[in-house]
């Protein structure tokens, strides 16, 4: 494989190279990846993590081991652990099909290289595109509200929400952004905050709570959100908490805007009640875990109910911007996201 580098992941000499996301912002600790085995421990402790960031990562990993010799069979195997490593994010089951594809070729092993080498590429570019049509959509001195992390961590380009209001910013038309701290695992905390802070942007961190009182003083313009997987009646998954704001923003008369590539669009999943939502571990709600150490409030026996993601109904949605360009609420009842992209 060629060298490439991405602001997560990197290859160098063919091996896969994978920026910690736990270890953020306090330490910058790159892990090398060797295995199905090691990848997937990655992905579970999110220290790989974003939708589209899972599917390259797990298809740079295939495309390593093939290049490495691993027999056809094993592949299969591997393609289908790694299928599997988390539920959510469409982009993965996506990305792998393509693998998949490659696999299959007479020549198996450059046909994979190109093909991951080429999710790469395209996924900077579907980035790319995104922010431009979104950047449209931003006022001036807009005061954007973000949820988890959608920016070049999650991605191999400059994000899709966060690369809607980089490049909203570089055209001068957001005042701040309003960063959900994203309880339980802390992204907008941890992550978005560092990444905004990396591009110059100004931010506020506020804890999840507050999102509502701040609407209520009309301290917040707009809402842009990224997605693990949109149905094709257009309701979106992604983070816990996205479904809440939403709400709030109907409520409160402000725009509520998805950004997403195709490659998380799933038009075999009919609505978001199809869509399977990752249950994760009791200790992420009765402590937190990081760099910093670990701390744990709950009673050790506490009773936990932890989903990853929520669901928002199409209806609360103002516009999904894809990389094809703005899709409307009246595109979507009319059946955009039925028909295959
Ligand atoms: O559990 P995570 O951190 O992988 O969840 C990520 C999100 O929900 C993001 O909003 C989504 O994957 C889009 S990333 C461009």
């Amino acid at each position: 494989m060629q060298t490439l580098t991405t602001t997560s992941l990197r290859i160098r000499k063919s091996q896969l190279w994978i920026l910690d996301q736990q270890a953020l912002p306090q330490r910058a600790e790159w892990h090398l990846c060797r295995t199905v085995d090691d990848l997937v421990g990655h992905i579970h402790a999110l220290r790989v993590r974003g939708a589209p960031l899972i599917g390259l990562s797990a298809s740079l990993l295939l495309a390593q081991l093939a290049e490495e010799g691993m027999p056809v069979a094993e592949l299969h195997q591997a393609l289908a652990t790694l299928r599997a490593s988390r539920p959510t994010a469409v982009n993965l089951m996506n990305n792998l099909d393509r693998m998949k594809i490659a696999l299959e070729q007479r020549f198996h092993i450059p046909a994979m290289v190109q093909e991951a080498e080429g999710l790469v590429g395209e996924d900077r570019e579907l980035c790319d595109r995104i922010a431009t049509h979104g950047a449209e959509l931003v006022t001036a001195d807009s005061r954007i509200l973000t949820h988890c992390n959608t920016g070049g961590l999650a991605t191999a380009g400059v994000g899709t929400a966060l690369g809607v209001i980089h490049r909203a910013h570089q055209q001068g038309k957001v005042a701040q952004v309003w960063v959900d701290e994203t309880r339980p695992l802390l992204q907008g905390g941890r992550l978005t905050a560092w990444e905004l802070g990396e591009l110059n942007i100004p931010y506020q961190l506020i804890c999840d709570s507050m999102a509502a009182s701040l609407m209520a003083k009309k301290q917040v313009d707009a809402i842009w959100v990224g997605a693990d997987r949109i149905a094709a009646n257009g309701d979106v998954a992604n983070k816990i908490g996205t479904y809440s704001l939403a709400v709030l923003a109907k409520y409160h008369g402000i725009p509520f805007y998805v950004a997403a590539p195709h490659t998380t669009h799933d038009p075999h999943c009919p609505n978001g009640e199809a869509i399977p939502i990752e249950q994760r571990a009791a200790k992420e709600v009765t402590g937190v875990s990081g760099s910093f150490g670990d701390v744990q409030w709950a009673p050790v026996d506490a009773e936990v109910y932890n989903p990853a993601f929520d669901v928002t109904p199409a209806d609360l949605v103002s516009g999904w911007v894809l990389d094809s360009g703005v899709v409307t609420p009246e595109q979507v009842r009319d059946g955009f996201f039925r028909a295959t992209r």
